[in-house]
């Protein structure tokens, strides 16, 4: 694995789940695969679990890692190619990027869309700017599109607590559902998840795939890629496993908040027409706006295991980042 950008980067997907599966197990057991070895973490945007946890994956691994808030504590990076740089914008990317190629082995990259131009974020400039720049391997920490990290997570997670019973036959029913929010969010993480659904037969095992929104909130068709989509929460909850919860701005009119309906917040009496359904959210998440707090500290939430996940998501990632680096 070269660069991880999305799930299109990883080979085999159930290979992938398992050592991270065991690397959680094992924290240490590839600690010399990272020495002599940095990581570099640019954020665009600010983090808690992305920013820690990625930063205790290299440790684990025996990387020196370096953060930079680049948006606080950086100059103002221009990205656009052959612009006079007479304005605000102080050092262009080409330059950042390959001067921070200078210090890291690998860069992890955080920048969030922007919600008001669906083409630029769409075409993932900033990330690519990187890539094409640096020198050197680049991973997403959440790019405008996707948040592979936090998608491999989300899968880890549905593989250890998927119900017994999902053997070879059964299908797990997993619904991805929107939620209401008083701002304007990007689409990357319903989207990489989407994205994930789509690839996790076979690692998960059969996977019945449903996305519930209200009208007006579909995803991009490449992310939906086939998977059934209604505008009835109630009847989607209706058996399933997995309820993954998050709120995202409007594709079609881009960036823009459509509805704040309440009906659409998660509690118990829908929670109550699943099969037991472990409830799943990325985190940060906003009380009783997105779910009630008698689901999020109930004992179907697994939210904080998903965020500890982040861990041996981003380690399993380094490490075949690092036997490229190190082997290819
Ligand atoms: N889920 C997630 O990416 O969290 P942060 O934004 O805190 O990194």
């Amino acid at each position: 694995m070269k660069n991880f950008l999305s799930v299109q980067d990883v080979p085999n997907l159930m290979v992938l789940v398992q050592e991270a599966l065991l690397l959680k197990k094992d924290p240490f057991a590839e600690s010399h695969l990272g020495r002599n070895k940095t990581l570099g973490l640019i954020f665009f945007n600010a983090s808690l679990r992305t920013r820690l946890s990625t930063q205790k994956a290299a440790q684990n691994l025996g990387m020196q890692v370096m953060v930079m808030n680049v948006a606080q504590d950086g100059w103002a990076l221009e990205m656009a190619d052959g612009v006079v740089m007479d304005g605000d914008k102080v050092e262009h990317v080409k330059e950042a990027a390959a001067v921070i190629g200078q210090y890291c082995d690998l860069i992890g990259v955080r920048s969030f869309a922007g919600l008001t131009d669906r083409a630029a974020d769409y075409g993932e400039e900033v990330i690519h700017k990187f890539v094409q720049h640096a020198g050197v391997p680049v991973l997403s920490l959440e790019s405008a599109t996707r948040h592979p990290l936090q998608s491999l997570a989300d899968l880890v997670t549905m593989e250890e607590l998927k119900p017994a019973a999902a053997g070879r036959a059964d299908k797990v029913k997993v619904v991805l559902t929107w939620a209401p929010h008083p701002k304007a969010l990007p689409q990357a993480v319903p989207n990489s998840f989407a994205e994930w659904m789509n690839r996790a037969d076979g690692s998960l095992g059969p996977v019945e795939f449903v996305i519930a929104h209200p009208e007006g909130y579909q995803l991009a068709p490449e992310f939906v890629n086939g998977a059934r989509v209604t505008h009835d929460q109630r009847e989607a909850f209706e058996g399933a496993d997995f309820i993954y919860t998050k709120n995202w701005s409007s594709y079609q009119h881009y960036g823009q908040v459509l509805s704040k309906d309440p009906a659409w917040t998660v509690d118990a009496e829908k929670m109550a027409l699943t099969n037991h359904a472990r409830f799943m959210h990325c985190l940060p998440v906003r009380r009783n706006v997105i779910v009630t707090d008698e689901v999020l500290d109930g004992p179907h939430s697994v939210v904080i295991r998903q965020a500890g996940n982040r861990v041996c998501a981003a380690q399993a990632v380094l490490k075949h980042m690092l036997l490229d680096l190190l082997y290819a």
